[in-house]
């Protein structure tokens, strides 16, 4: 398979200091790490200077989050025509936190990636399980479920341009990480069940591992067959941890 992803999730977390400085030693180390598709997703402020510290890299830029609607009177949301003005192809859809503090809800995701779409930008689609849900045997009805909600609105062609991070939800920031085969059966179920919809798409399908991934645990988790580079929040605010998984993805 062809390149890996590693994608960076800053979540509400930097200031234009801390911003400064990881940045710049992405710029530095950047080029270090070939082969690696290496995406940050800084919050809303700081994409100014995301973008202009990070032209003439190959890395790419997200957003952790957008608006389905175009234009208007949608006060406090960030459009994708307004994200796409500062260098963004990249927009996080259905992560665990919008879901959970945010109570968006399987049709909300599912508008935001198409909206995504419609302007040339990838959805990375985020899924994955409580602990209540896993410790009942529901991971993969649950996950599988996710990413059918997707695919009745948006089609199963849609994942020719689409990537999905599947990060359980009792893995994300709790210094738990899945066991490299605990996640590589997921991610074969994933693209199993695209695969039984979509079967060209399921094969090129970029499938990220997110929760806790650090530099320590990331080799042995993107060895995995179905494991196509991974989601990190916050091993992501260091340059040194986050080009150090990027060099684990090679
Ligand atoms: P974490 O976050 O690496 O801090 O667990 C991952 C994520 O939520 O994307």
């Amino acid at each position: 398979m062809a390149h890996m992803i590693v994608a960076g999730n800053w979540k509400m977390n930097a200031s234009k200091d801390a911003v400064a400085e990881l940045l710049n030693g992405l710029k530095q180390g950047a080029a270090a790490v070939k082969n690696v598709k290496m995406v940050v997703f800084p919050p809303f402020p700081y994409l100014a200077q995301a973008q202009l510290e990070l032209s003439g890299t190959d890395i790419h830029i997200g957003v952790q989050n957008v608006c389905a609607a175009g234009e208007g009177a949608y006060t406090g949301e960030v459009s994708l025509a307004m994200a796409k003005e500062f260098g963004v192809s990249y927009v996080l859809v259905g992560h665990s936190e919008r879901r959970a503090l945010y109570a968006e809800d399987d049709a909300q995701v599912a508008a935001k990636y198409v909206a995504t779409q419609l302007v040339h930008m990838t959805p990375i689609l985020c899924v994955g399980e409580t602990l209540e849900q896993r410790e009942k045997g529901q991971t993969l009805s649950v996950v599988t479920g996710q990413i059918q909600a997707v695919i009745n609105v948006a089609g199963g062609a849609s994942f020719a341009n689409a990537v999905i991070a599947y990060e359980p939800v009792w893995a994300i920031g709790t210094g738990l990480t899945a066991s490299p085969s605990q996640a590589q059966e997921v991610h074969h179920a994933i693209r199993a069940h695209v695969a039984s919809i979509a079967p060209k798409q399921a094969c090129s399908l970029k499938i990220l591992y997110g929760g806790s991934v650090t530099a320590a645990s990331a080799e042995e988790l993107f060895a995995q067959a179905d494991i196509d580079g991974g989601l990190v929040g916050g091993a992501s605010l260091q340059a040194d941890s986050f080009l150090a998984i990027g060099q684990a993805a090679k």
